[in-house]
């Protein structure tokens, strides 16, 4: 991989990225889309890090569809497909993990003890063997583009990370790879995600600005579906992930749920369509 991007830039050619864990869908395929149009190389990457999972989580059954996925890539148009396993990643004896402090703790990390540190290891040694000019993540994982941009800023990449709009089902939910552990019941009941975020977008239109009521709008459209379980609401600032007290234009609003036994999130920016 570092020799393929190491001819790639030595022809001063621009080189984008996009990183995945695979089980690709319409979401990761706009990503591959706009790095394809941005870039004149496209490298993707298919790895389920171990690292970025809890214990208790979704390590093992995690989608895997290699084949499938590597279509959908040639299809597209990347240029390369870095598939490598886990013991290329951490081989033994690695030690050395990236931890954004305070942000990685803050909204899933708060709920997923030590997902970003994950996040941030993979992603670093990603962006160390591939060296993209740009990486393009989606926006639905808002909370990860901050800590990743944290990381980036602070360490020194040199990289532009690219965050590229939510893409959702005709019906409004999330593109996910997660989706598909939903059964028919609960894809219904997914769709409160949605609606709450509406109904706080509407509400802010509105001239409503306040957090604590626009949480109490949020809050109570999701009671409407008594199986789905709220990790947690917020209104944030989108770059330090701490509650804001008034929203203002620019600011995150962002939901993690549990429907049955799949986490879900979903999030808006205020002031920019979702
Ligand atoms: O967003 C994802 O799919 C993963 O968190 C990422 C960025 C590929 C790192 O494993």
């Amino acid at each position: 991989m570092q020799e393929f991007s190491r001819g790639i830039r030595k022809s001063s050619s621009s080189l984008g990225f996009v990183p995945t864990m695979g089980a690709l869908h319409e979401g990761h395929l706009s990503l591959i889309r706009r790095a394809v149009a941005e870039c004149q190389f496209v490298v993707a990457s298919i790895f389920v890090n171990p690292l970025q999972f809890g214990p208790t989580e979704d390590f093992e059954k995690y989608p895997r569809t290699l084949e499938d996925d590597r279509s959908k890539l040639e299809v597209v148009g990347v240029s390369a497909l870095f598939a490598p396993d886990t013991a290329d990643m951490y081989p033994l004896g690695a030690v050395t993990t990236v931890t954004v402090a305070g942000l990685g703790d803050r909204l899933d990390g708060a709920s997923r003890p030590g997902h970003f540190t994950g996040v941030a290891t993979v992603v670093a040694k990603l962006l160390h063997t591939v060296g993209p000019h740009r990486a393009y993540f989606g926006q639905k994982d808002a909370v990860q583009l901050a800590v990743l941009r944290q990381m980036v800023r602070d360490l020194n990449f040199d990289v532009e990370l690219v965050g590229c709009p939510i893409v959702r089902d005709a019906d409004g939910l999330a593109l996910s790879s997660r989706n598909r552990y939903l059964n028919v019941v609960e894809r219904g009941q997914a769709l409160v995600i949605r609606r709450c975020l509406l109904a706080i977008e509407r509400s802010i239109s509105a001239g409503v600005l306040e957090r604590e009521i626009l949480l109490a709008d949020g809050l109570r459209v999701l009671r409407e579906e008594p199986g789905v379980r709220v990790d947690y609401l917020e209104v944030v600032d989108a770059k330090t992930l701490l509650p804001v007290e008034r929203v203002g234009a620019g600011n995150l609003v962002a939901v993690a749920v549990w429907v049955g036994t799949t986490r879900l999130i979903d999030n808006f920016l205020v002031g920019l369509k979702a």
